[in-house]
C-alpha cells in the first residue's frame, strides 16, 4: 500500500519525478488506476462525454460530479483525488462557488477541486483557496469555453495569446493553486508557463515539458470509439476485446456452451430425485 498523495506532496514533486494523473468516474477504474500508480485521479466533467454519452461537458451538475467523485473516493485510493467543478458552478457568485466546492470534499470526500480559467476567475479561485479548499487551476483548450472559442481548438498559438495565457498562469500560482492543467497548446508555451510558475504544471496536449501529464482513462484504454485526438497514446484496445469477449459469451449461449457444468450449481443425487418425483406430479 502507497503513502496517501497529498497537496503538499505533489508540490513537492515540482521540477522532479512527473506527476502521473488519469481520470476515473467509478470505484473499478479507480482501483485500476491507483493499483497502476496514479499520484491523482482526477474525477474529470469529461464524465459527461466519455461516460454520459453527452457532445460536451456542459450537461453535468455538481450533483452529477458528487455522485461520481463520491464512487471514486470509496474505492480508498492512495492517490490524491480532484473532484472538477462543472460549468456555471463557480461562476455566479462567490458563496455559491465557495458552497459547491465545498461539497467536494464534506459530500464526495474529494482533496481538491479544479476549475477552468485565468484572471477571470481569480476571485473565485481565492475565495476557494480561503476556506482551506485546495485548487488545482486548468488553462488553455478550456472545454466548458467551448462555445466561447468556436470549438475545441489548440490555444495560445500567437504571442498576444501566449502573453494572456502566461499572465494567467501566473496570477493562478500567485493566488495560491497547488497545480496547473495546461490543456492544448503549444509545446513551447507550456515549456515557458512551467518555467515562470512554481507550482507543477500537468500538460495535456501540451508536450512534453510540463511536470506531469494527465489522460483521460477512456483513452488511454482504447475505451472510446473514433479517431483520438493527436496527444492520445492508446496503450490497449479494451473496447474491442470488450466486444470480443461478449461476442464469444454470446455464442456460447447460443450454442448451449454456457454454463458448463461446473458453473451449475448442484445438490444431491437423493434430493434431486425427489425433485423429479415433484415434477413429475405437476403434470
Ligand atoms: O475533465 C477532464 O477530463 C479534464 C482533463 C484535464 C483531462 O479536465
Amino acid at each position: 500500500m502507497r503513502d496517501k498523495m497529498t497537496v503538499p506532496a505533489i508540490q513537492a514533486r515540482k521540477g522532479g519525478t512527473k506527476l502521473t494523473m488519469v481520470t476515473a468516474y467509478d470505484a473499478p477504474t479507480a482501483r485500476i488506476a491507483d493499483r497502476a500508480g496514479a499520484d491523482i485521479i482526477l474525477v474529470g466533467d469529461s464524465v459527461a462525454n466519455n461516460v454520459l454519452g453527452y457532445e460536451d461537458t456542459l450537461s453535468v451538475t455538481v450533483d452529477d460530479m458528487i455522485h461520481h467523485t463520491a464512487a471514486v473516493t470509496r474505492a480508498k485510493p492512495s492517490a490524491l483525488v480532484v473532484g472538477d467543478m462543472p460549468w456555471l458552478s463557480y461562476h455566479l457568485s462567490v458563496e455559491e462557488t465557495v458552497r459547491n466546492a465545498g461539497r467536494f470534499l464534506r459530500e464526495a470526500g474529494a482533496g481538491a477541486v479544479k476549475l477552468e480559467g485565468g484572471r477571470k476567475r481569480l476571485k473565485m479561485v481565492e475565495a476557494i483557496i480561503a476556506a482551506e479548499i485546495p485548487v488545482m487551476g486548468h488553462l488553455g483548450l478550456t472545454p466548458q469555453s467551448v462555445h466561447a472559442m468556436g470549438g475545441y481548438r489548440v490555444q495560445g498559438k500567437r504571442v498576444e495569446a501566449a502573453q494572456e495565457l502566461l499572465t494567467d498562469a501566473q496570477a493562478l500560482a500567485e493566488a495560491g493553486v497547488f497545480a496547473l492543467v495546461l490543456e492544448g497548446i503549444p509545446d513551447v508555451l507550456a515549456e515557458l508557463v512551467t518555467r515562470a510558475v512554481h507550482v507543477p504544471t500537468i500538460g495535456i496536449g501540451a508536450g512534453p515539458h510540463c511536470d506531469g501529464q494527465v489522460l483521460v482513462f477512456h483513452d488511454v484504454l482504447g475505451i472510446n470509439e473514433g479517431k483520438p485526438p493527436k496527444f492520445v497514446r492508446r496503450y490497449a484496445l479494451l473496447g474491442d476485446m470488450a466486444t470480443e469477449a461478449l461476442q464469444h459469451f454470446f455464442e456460447d449461449i447460443r450454442a448451449g456452451k454456457y454454463p458448463a457444468d461446473a458453473e451449475s450449481y448442484h445438490i444431491d443425487a437423493e434430493t434431486a430425485q425427489a425433485f423429479y418425483t415433484l415434477g413429475s406430479q405437476e403434470e
